[in-house]
């Protein structure tokens, strides 16, 4: 089993995601409802677990998700552009009737789990119905890049998913595309200057190469419809 406490990502210069501790890694699908809304995260695929290994920054690799040093070859800028700032100090607060949302939009990954039922804003004001309750709650907890957390007005609880230190390699059908590296459970990541992030619960980092917010995805990797080869789009347009 991996050590928790080992567990780190460093963003390397220019290069690859370095990782050490055995993290677990998976391939997880977007899958939409009827409406075809983002809706559920299905685990399609375990990769083999290595103590070591690097993933892919500027998707520019002909073995994805893993690094295959193509970013030499293509003189990845890999700048790191992101705030060191915590979420706390990122986020714009939206009070609603008995929770809060704490939104920092930067860090958007667009997998768009906050429009179901209703945008999670517009819900905020609705929430003393329970069930309207419920969908905020949900529709939070499934954002997989942590731009958005409620807060009970009352008790002053988080509403955080449970999830266990691991990274998601994101595929989006229903977009036709691939997205960013899903980094859940708090892992440390490090930035190639030598300093840590804060450790999240969830926080996405861009593998496609086109983040102006680097290390982390801002939904670029939609607007360039970057592609792994992993899955097949069956329902491309
Ligand atoms: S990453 Fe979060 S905020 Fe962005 S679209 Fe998805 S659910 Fe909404
Ligand atoms: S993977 Fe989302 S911006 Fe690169």
């Amino acid at each position: 089993m991996p050590s928790p406490g080992k567990m780190k990502i460093v963003v390397s210069k220019d290069g690859p995601y370095m990782v050490y501790g055995g993290i677990p890694l998976s391939l997880m699908i977007i899958e939409p409802n009827k409406e075809g809304l983002s809706w559920d995260w299905k685990e399609a695929k375990d990769f083999p677990v290595k103590e070591e290994y690097s993933l892919c920054r500027c998707g520019q690799s002909k073995n994805k998700p893993y690094c295959d040093s193509s970013h030499l070859r293509a003189k990845f800028d890999g700048t790191e552009t992101a705030t060191r700032r915590p979420f706390v100090r990122q986020a714009e607060v939206f009070d609603g009737a008995t929770m809060t949302l704490s939104d920092a939009e930067e860090l958007c990954a667009f997998a768009r789990f906050c429009d179901p039922g209703g945008k999670i804003w517009g819900l905020m004001d609705q929430t003393v119905d329970p069930e309207v309750r419920k969908l905020a709650i949900r529709e939070a907890a499934h954002c997989s890049s942590g731009r958005l957390v409620l807060h009970d007005k009352k008790t002053g609880e988080t509403f955080e998913p449970r999830l266990p230190s691991s990274i998601g390699v994101v595929e989006d059908p229903a977009l036709g595309c691939s997205g960013p590296l899903w980094v859940r459970g708090r892992i440390h990541i490090e930035s190639a200057d030598g300093t840590p992030y804060e450790a999240r619960n969830r926080v996405t980092l861009c593998r496609c190469g086109a983040s102006s917010n680097k290390p982390f995805c801002n939904g670029s990797h939609a607007s360039i419809r970057f592609r792994d080869g992993l899955v097949e789009f069956v329902r491309l347009k």
